[in-house]
C-alpha cells in the first residue's frame, strides 16, 4: 500500500479542480492511498480581491513573509507518506502566501521532511523563479522535489495580464467583453490534468521516482518560454527592492505605504506596456547570439535540479 498526501490552497478553485483531475486515476488504484489536506488561512485573503487589497499583498508575497494558518490536523501529521503532491499559485513571482506560511511551520517541516515531493503550478504563466524559491523552502524542509507539472495561461503575456486581472478582481472566470479570451488555465487543460496523475501513478508503483520528472516532461509537464524566464528574472531584481522599500517604510496601512504601493503599481503598468515591449524587440534581435545560454535555461527549468546560487529576491 502507497499513501500519497495531496495539498494544496486555492481561491477560486481553479487549483482544486486541477488536482482533482491529476489525482482521477490514482484514486482507482486500491493500492494506493490518498488524503487532501486544504490550507486555511486565520485571516482569510479577500476573493475576488479589490485594487488596493491585490496591491498590499505585494511586500509580503515577495519577501515570503508567513501569516497565519489555521492548524493541521494531527490525522494528516500522524501518518508518513510516500508520496507528496503539492499543488501552489504564484502571487507576485514567489510561491503565494498561504504555501509559504505552510512550509515555514515547523509541524509542515517534519510532515516533508525525507519525502518525495512532485509540485503542481497553476498560475497566470510567471512561475520560473517561484519555483526557484519554493525548492530553497523544500531544502529547508528535507523534502526531496522529484516532479514538477505546470499549467499556465497559454495565451500571449499581455492579453492573459488584462484577463486574469479581471478575474482576480471580479472573482468570475469569463470572457471579458465577450472579446478577450477566457482567463487562466484552459479548461482543456484543466480537463487533461489526469494524464500527469497516471505517470506519478506508475513511477510510484514501480518506485522508480527518480526518473518521474523525465517521464512527466514527455507529457509536456513543463514548457519553458524563454523571453518569460528573462522577464522573470530581470522582474524579480526590481521587485526585490520595491518590496524591502515599501515594507521598510510603510507601516501597514500608513498613508506612505499606501503612496508607496500606489507609485509601485505605476511602475508596475510602465513595464508591462512599455518596458515589456522593447524588451521583446531586443530578444528577438539578439536571440541568436544568446542562443546556447537560453537553451542551457530552458533545460534547467523544466528540471527539478537545485542550482548552487541564493534565489531570495535575485536573479539567477
Ligand atoms: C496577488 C496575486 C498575484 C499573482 N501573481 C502572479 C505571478 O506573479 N505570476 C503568475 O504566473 N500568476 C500570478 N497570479 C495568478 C495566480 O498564480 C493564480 O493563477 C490565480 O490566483 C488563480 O489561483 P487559485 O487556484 O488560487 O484561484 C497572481 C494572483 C494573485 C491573486
Amino acid at each position: 500500500m502507497k499513501n500519497i498526501l495531496v495539498i494544496h490552497y486555492s481561491q477560486s478553485g481553479q487549483l482544486s479542480e486541477i488536482l482533482d483531475n491529476l489525482t482521477a486515476p490514482i484514486k482507482l488504484v486500491k493500492d494506493v492511498n490518498i488524503t487532501s489536506f486544504t490550507i486555511e488561512m486565520e485571516e482569510e485573503f479577500p476573493f475576488p480581491w479589490t485594487k488596493s487589497d491585490f496591491l498590499d499583498a505585494f511586500p509580503e508575497s515577495f519577501l515570503q513573509k508567513p501569516k497565519k494558518i489555521k492548524p493541521i490536523p494531527e490525522t494528516i501529521l500522524s501518518q508518513k507518506y510516500d508520496l507528496i503532491i503539492l499543488g501552489y499559485q504564484v502571487w507576485y513571482l514567489s510561491p503565494s502566501i498561504p504555501i509559504n506560511s505552510f512550509l515555514k511551520l515547523p509541524e509542515a517541516k517534519r510532515l516533508l521532511a525525507n519525502t518525495p515531493v512532485v509540485t503542481v503550478i497553476g498560475c497566470r504563466n510567471m512561475w520560473v523563479m517561484a519555483q526557484e524559491k519554493l525548492k530553497t523552502l523544500l531544502g529547508e524542509c528535507n523534502a526531496k522535489l522529484v516532479g514538477n507539472i505546470v499549467l499556465v495561461d497559454r495565451h500571449i503575456n499581455h492579453i492573459s495580464v488584462i484577463t486574469i486581472v479581471k478575474w482576480m478582481l471580479s472573482g468570475v472566470k469569463k470572457r471579458y467583453l465577450g472579446i478577450f479570451p477566457k482567463p487562466g488555465v484552459s479548461q482543456k487543460d484543466i480537463n487533461e490534468a489526469g494524464k500527469f496523475g497516471t505517470v506519478i501513478l506508475n513511477q510510484l508503483l514501480s518506485d522508480n521516482l527518480q526518473n518521474l520528472q523525465e517521464r512527466l516532461l514527455e507529457k509536456k509537464a513543463v514548457v519553458i518560454k524563454s523571453f518569460l524566464v528573462i522577464v522573470d528574472k530581470r522582474a524579480n531584481l526590481f521587485f526585490s527592492k520595491w518590496a524591502k522599500l515599501i515594507d521598510s517604510k510603510g507601516e501597514a496601512n500608513s498613508g506612505k505605504r499606501q503612496a508607496l504601493l500606489r507609485m509601485f503599481s505605476y511602475y508596475l503598468l510602465f513595464v508591462i506596456w512599455v518596458i515589456a515591449p522593447i524588451a521583446f524587440i531586443l530578444f528577438l534581435l539578439t536571440y541568436i547570439p544568446f542562443y546556447g545560454k537560453l537553451k542551457e535555461d530552458k533545460k534547467y527549468y523544466s528540471s527539478i535540479n537545485v542550482r548552487n546560487t541564493r534565489t531570495n529576491g535575485r536573479a539567477i
